[in-house]
């Protein structure tokens, strides 16, 4: 049993995502575990190279962790012969331009999403990747999730019979940083620097949907900005442009309805953040990021509407939980997993720049629908 390295530059770690999810709890734990056990037995070792806009914080990102290796100097680091992936998890707005960066210098990209601000750049990204015969990576995380796994499964299993809806809802309120500070970067509320619920989620809803249940057809979507004052980091105050809610319809292949509620205007009454609750004629289930709950049709309740009594009952008792059956890692982690699996192993990946430009795709035309009020058809990409 060899130890093979694999030089990965991470760019954008001082940020919430590549700190916490892609840098600690995916490479750090991989490396923590002896590195990826490999088919022909030997352990693949992530080793990483560091890389932001600031001295102060990668040295102390990387003192923290027991790294050494970070710079400031992205094509500095993309010249590295001992470099083969570059990941990107900075601010959208800055994303396109450091992949094209990454891509002309040969290396394997693997990035958050969405890839680019527009479907264009997503595309040219998508084809400029193909030419330069790289491996290339979207992160899509929610697939590896226990509850999305779960409901995978469900439907893997023909546990529903002919589905016919998904509802989904997500969202929790985000303090507008006045009298409690904001859980999230201010950038996400302001369209010019590439924020917006829509450019964020439905990339997201994109791949759980064509993934689990099937292509998306068409999308007609309501946007919302419900706080247009919002308060900064350094709690000064701003114009919130960006979009905070979004209402959307999305049309399946095969005629299934999927309706999705996006918002960080709203309080939680859930068990999860998000919630997805799947109809079909053999059954119905609620899967979370975590749980999913089902009810065959044989246990099906009869209800009868009758305002004048209160409810005779208890319907979320009624429900069965879905089993574990399984260990679930991290799911960042997962993928990360599959990743590197592709590029040393060449096994196969569906998760590619074309599957993140499909959720731009989706993300450009549900803003389409809601600037025009109409229902938009989504063309195949070519
Ligand atoms: N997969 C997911 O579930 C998920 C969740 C949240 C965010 N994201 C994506 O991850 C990316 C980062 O989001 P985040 O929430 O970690 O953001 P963040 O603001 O916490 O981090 C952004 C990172 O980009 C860097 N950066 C580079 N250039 C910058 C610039 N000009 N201005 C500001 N920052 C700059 C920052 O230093 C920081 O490291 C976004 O593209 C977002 O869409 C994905």
């Amino acid at each position: 049993m060899a130890r093979r390295t694999i030089g990965i530059v991470l760019n954008g770690v001082t940020g919430r995502m590549g700190y916490r999810q892609h840098l600690v709890r995916s490479l750090l734990a991989l490396r923590e575990q002896g590195g990826l056990p490999l088919a022909d037995g030997d352990r693949l070792y992530p080793e990483l190279v560091l890389v932001g806009r600031s001295e102060a914080k990668l040295r102390e990102i990387a003192d923290r962790h027991g790294l050494t290796d970070w710079t400031t100097d992205l094509a500095a680091a993309l010249a590295r012969p001992d470099v083969d992936i570059y990941f990107d998890a900075q601010v959208t707005a800055q994303r396109e331009k450091a992949l094209r960066l990454a891509i002309d210098a040969g290396k394997h990209v693997y990035t958050e999403k969405p890839t680019a601000e527009d479907l264009a750049g997503a595309v040219d990204l998508a084809r400029l990747a193909d030419t330069a015969g790289i491996k290339h990576g979207v992160v899509q995380d929610k697939l590896f999730l226990p509850g999305m796994l779960k409901l995978k499964r469900l439907v893997d299993g023909g546990f529903f019979g002919r589905i016919l809806s998904i509802r989904g809802e997500f969202g929790y309120w985000v303090f507008e940083g006045d009298w409690q500070t904001a859980q999230r970067p201010s950038w996400n509320y302001r369209s010019q620097d590439g924020g917006g619920i829509v450019v964020d989620m439905f990339p997201h809803w994109h791949y759980v949907l064509e993934q689990i249940f099937g292509e998306v057809k068409a999308v007609t979507a309501r946007i919302a900005t419900h706080l247009p004052a919002r308060w900064d980091e350094s709690g000064t105050a701003y114009d919130a442009t960006a979009d905070d809610a979004a209402y959307g319809i999305f049309e399946l292949a095969g005629g299934v309805i999927a309706q999705i509620n996006s918002s960080w205007a709203v309080r939680v009454y859930r068990d999860e953040l998000v919630e997805f609750q799947v109809d079909g004629t053999e059954g119905s289930a609620v899967a979370g990021l975590r749980n999913c709950r089902i009810q065959h049709r044989a246990a099906t309740p009869k209800p009868v509407w009758n305002p004048d009594l209160p409810a005779t009952e208890d319907f979320r008792s009624q429900w069965q939980v879905v089993p574990d059956n399984a260990e679930f890692d991290n799911g960042f982690k997962a993928q990360w997993e599959l990743f590197l699996r592709h590029v040393v192993e060449d096994t196969p990946y569906t998760w590619d720049l074309w599957a993140g430009a499909r959720g731009v795709q989706l993300a450009e035309l549900g803003l389409r629908s809601a600037r025009e009020g109409r229902r938009v058809e989504i063309p195949e990409l070519s």
